[in-house]
């Protein structure tokens, strides 16, 4: 599977939106676990919205060290050293209130965002939430021209990446007893999807 980092002008760019869309979800959480979290962006703008919240990000293991260096200038206790996670490995015990994921479902293969939705299943909290920002497709509907050219590109560089059908996650997410709860549409036509861990 190709892994790659986030272009850092987009994620500076979309941070702003994607906090305004997940405060109301996230304002009350006390420990999130940021997976792909590339050079960090979200995670240092994640301290000016929520600074109540430890935020412990992570990256596979062979984008790790990059993280750290992004990191190096932030040792509080409300950022945690970064964790070398590859979602199809073992995960970290946990609980989080949530799992937070920006851009990474289409650069996933699809074994590993099942382990995605399984591990953060297993690791989250009871009513605990999974967030992923991105790309999606709808089952049976015509994607938006960019989404359909970027879904294009993605696969003819990896069949393995590619933009994920809301609805097959919806059933991975319900294997793990999550069920959706939003899907807040952003801009450039990408989506916020929240999924809710069953309060038991
Ligand atoms: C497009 S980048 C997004 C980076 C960052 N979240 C952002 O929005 O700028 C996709 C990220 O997914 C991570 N990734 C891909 N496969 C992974 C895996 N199996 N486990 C954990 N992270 C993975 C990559 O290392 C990369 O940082």
């Amino acid at each position: 599977m190709s892994v790659q980092i986030g272009d850092n002008s987009a994620a500076e760019r979309n941070k702003r939106p994607i906090f305004d869309a997940l405060l109301p979800w996230l304002r009350d959480t006390r420990c999130v676990l940021e997976v792909g979290a590339g050079d960090a962006t979200h995670a240092r703008y994640a301290r000016q919205r929520l600074p109540e919240t430890v935020w412990q990000t992570s990256e596979a293991p062979g984008h790790h060290r990059r993280l750290v260096a992004a990191l190096a200038d932030r040792q509080e206790r409300h950022l945690p050293a970064p964790l070398a996670l590859d979602v199809r490995g073992r995960w970290p015990d946990g609980p989080f209130d949530a799992v937070y994921g920006a851009n990474v479902a289409h650069i996933m293969d699809w074994v590993a965002v099942e382990a995605l939705f399984a591990g953060a299943a297993r690791t989250l909290a009871p009513a605990g939430l999974l967030c992923l920002y991105g790309p999606f497709l709808r089952a049976g509907v015509a994607p938006e021209p960019g989404n359909a050219a970027f879904d294009a590109a993605l696969r003819a560089r990896d069949p393995a990446m590619g933009l994920r059908e809301i609805e097959a996650l919806d059933t991975l997410a319900a294997r793990g007893a999550l069920t959706r709860v939003d899907d807040i549409a952003m801009p450039s036509d990408n989506r916020l999807l929240v999924w809710r861990k069953r309060d038991v």
